[in-house]
């Protein structure tokens, strides 16, 4: 896959003003990304369930750049608010793909971006926002030089984009679900973009619940991106990488065939097995809460008393992400409101299976 493109320049004497904006969602995955080498790609392959109410709306502005350089200057707002941090990365990300997008260097760009979640909640948002200012690039590629007429290369160029500013926004671009990494059982599997993967799944997971539990809203002590970096010296990195096969090749059966047992069981594994990995890592660290362990055990102990399907998994943070079929709504709510959210801050987010990416006009 070669998107590097010399030709995508604008006339010089009629440079345009003007803006293009995505709704983009968040993912959360069931066999993690954790790990990677070469340019932001996957020591193993990863499938996630697509978001609904955790999103990100980007808007952005563009007019002609007054000075000739290789610079490509970004203003970003959060909220209305500057974010000089957020715009550095921005813009060394917009840096990085001038050899697919050369236009990007005649322009001044300025982003104006909200998460429909709180930022304090500890919500991974660079999923969502990633996705978001990748599409709002491919907007302008079609814009401009009539191209990406096509939706599946659109999306798929998009999730390219998306995973050089953050591997898991790759993942973001799909309805349902995605999957992104080579693995032999899966036809179109690459490691530089995300595909679709709603047909694969049982109906049972397409109106799957996510409520996540917060248990704290301290922002991470280790990056994701220090993270991956520790996987390298990583002990038990190797054995990680083969189980992360193992689990996937086992999840797209119970998958297809809606056993949620097996689902459960791998779901589960691989969350304690991404913080095992953080633990073990040289320097340590630990991102899970007393309150998250307490969480987890009453959560195996009411699957069991209850026999309901509950299961849960974690990103890299201490908040409890549940799963779970919409048939079961009410016992399920009823026992995380009573049971697990006074246990953490109180605050809970409802979450849904969701349909992908909206342009927004
Ligand atoms: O996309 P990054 O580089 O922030 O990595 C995130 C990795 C996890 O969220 C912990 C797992 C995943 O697969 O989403």
């Amino acid at each position: 896959m070669d998107y590097r493109n010399p030709k995508l320049l604008l006339d010089a004497n009629q440079l345009p003003t003007g803006k293009v904006k995505w709704r983009s969602p968040s993912n959360i995955a069931l066999v993690k990304y954790w790990g990677k080498h070469g340019r932001q790609l996957p020591r193993n392959a990863s499938l996630s369930l697509t978001l609904s109410a955790a999103h990100t709306e980007t808007e952005l502005h563009y007019r002609p750049k007054k000075e000739h350089n290789d610079r490509v200057p970004v203003n970003l707002f959060l909220d209305g608010t500057p974010q000089p941090a957020f715009a550095e990365r921005v813009q060394g990300f917009f840096e990085g793909i001038t050899t697919i997008y050369p236009f990007l260097r005649q322009l001044d760009l300025s982003v104006y971006t909200s998460n429909s979640f709180p930022h304090s909640a500890g919500i991974a948002s660079s999923a969502s926002a990633m996705s978001a200012l990748a599409l709002c690039l491919c907007s302008l590629e079609r814009k401009f030089f009539l191209a990406l007429s096509d939706d599946q290369a659109f999306f798929r160029k998009a999730s390219y984009l998306a995973r050089l500013g953050s591997g898991s926004a790759s993942r973001s671009l799909y309805p349902v679900a995605a999957l992104w990494g080579y693995h032999t059982e899966v036809k179109g599997s690459s490691d530089e973009v995300a595909i679709p993967f709603a047909d694969q799944l049982h109906p049972v997971f397409q109106s799957f619940r996510d409520t996540i539990v917060l248990v704290s809203k301290a922002t991470k002590q280790v990056s994701s991106s220090a993270g991956h970096q520790l996987m390298e010296q990583n002990v038990f990195a190797d054995v990680r990488y083969q189980q992360a096969n193992q689990h996937l090749s086992r999840l797209l059966l119970a998958s297809r065939e809606g056993d949620l047992e097996i689902f459960g069981s791998i779901i589960e594994s691989e969350a304690l097995t991404l913080h095992a990995l953080m633990m073990t890592s040289n320097p340590s660290y630990i991102l899970m809460e007393p309150a998250t362990l307490e969480m987890i055990q009453r959560v195996r102990a009411f699957r069991t008393e209850q026999q309901l399907p509950l299961y849960f998994t974690l990103d890299a943070g201490p908040n409890l992400h549940l799963l779970y079929p919409s048939e079961h709504m009410e016992a399920i709510g009823a026992f995380i409101q009573e049971s697990l959210a006074p246990l953490g801050t109180g605050q809970i987010i409802e979450d849904s299976v969701g349909q992908g990416p909206v342009e927004i006009d």
